[in-house]
């Protein structure tokens, strides 16, 4: 069946997916969202475009697939090299220096397929094997049901472990395991210390929870200005004082109002604690 969508649909469907998830398409992209939505829009044998929008305005299980649907997944295992070179040299073993007894927190916000959390996972299980005193916990969310059901099922294989294969060999034997054609699977304790849940990045989290490091690596770049300051927002009280947060290789904070001050490119830590940590030094 020939189904075309209209400029008036496709502005529609723009503004429905703002309102859900805060991502805004350019007015040019009418062919991605017509090639998203045209299967979906067929497996329910709707005759057009207009018929599905009424249907997904209207229902909030098909706001679910909506998303789903028109969201970026786009990731891969140790995506940008330099930040997890700092993570597992720089911030763990300072980290560790301060804080002998307790826990690292983090949490991946805006987890895609999981490969981020998993890569935290293996770095922090590493340094485990090192430091028998140090334990973690990873937290995963994204807003996409489908993304948080790959995470939770936590198999990989081709381009996603690619790089992982390549620039670290030792932890890819040591730490994943194959479990069939191809698929590999983190070892079952780095799998214990991962937790994941949708999650909405301009909603609070639902829990009480304060985190060590903050990875929240290109999400920001799909948001406009005023709606990523409003995601920081929700972010700051959620970073521990002296936690690190970290965003994605095409992002910067620099032209934004926010609380955080750059350490490194990539890299930030809340403005209060430079402040404080340039008085003790
Ligand atoms: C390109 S992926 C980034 C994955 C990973 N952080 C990385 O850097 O490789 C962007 C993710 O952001 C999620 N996302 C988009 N809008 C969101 C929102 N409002 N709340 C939470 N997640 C969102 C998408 O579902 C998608 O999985």
């Amino acid at each position: 069946m020939s189904l075309s969508l209209s400029e008036k649909c496709f502005s529609e469907f723009v503004n429905l997916i703002y309102q859900l998830t805060g991502i805004t398409i350019g007015s040019n992209r009418i062919s991605l969202v017509e090639g998203r939505l045209r299967r979906r829009v067929l497996s329910l044998h709707y005759q057009s475009y207009e018929e599905y929008l009424e249907y997904v305005c209207t229902h909030k299980n098909e706001q679910v697939e909506f998303i789903n649907l028109m969201t970026t997944n786009e990731t891969y295992f140790f995506r940008t090299p330099r930040v997890w070179d700092y993570i597992e040299k720089i911030f763990l073993p300072q980290w560790i220096l301060q804080h002998p007894d307790k826990k690292l927190t983090a949490w991946s916000a805006a987890a895609s397929s999981g490969e981020e959390a998993h890569s935290l996972g293996v770095i922090c299980q590493s340094f485990r094997d090192q430091n028998q005193k140090f334990n973690y916990q990873i937290l995963g969310t994204d807003i996409s049901t489908e993304m948080i059901e790959l995470c939770q099922k936590g198999e990989y294989s081709g381009r996603s472990i690619e790089a992982f294969k390549k620039t670290r060999p030792e932890q890819f034997l040591k730490y994943m395991k194959s479990i069939s054609n191809a698929q590999f699977q983190a070892h079952s304790d780095i799998r214990s210390r991962l937790k994941f849940q949708t999650h909405n990045l301009f909603s609070p989290l639902s829990s009480n929870e304060v985190f060590d490091l903050i990875l929240i690596r290109n999400v920001l770049i799909y948001f406009k200005t005023s709606d990523q300051e409003k995601v920081l927002e929700v972010i700051q009280p959620k970073l521990a004082h002296d936690g690190l947060l970290v965003i994605g290789e095409s992002e910067s904070l620099s032209y934004i109002k926010s609380s955080f001050k750059s350490i490194e490119p990539l890299l930030y830590c809340h403005k209060q604690a430079e402040e404080m940590g340039s008085k003790a030094g």
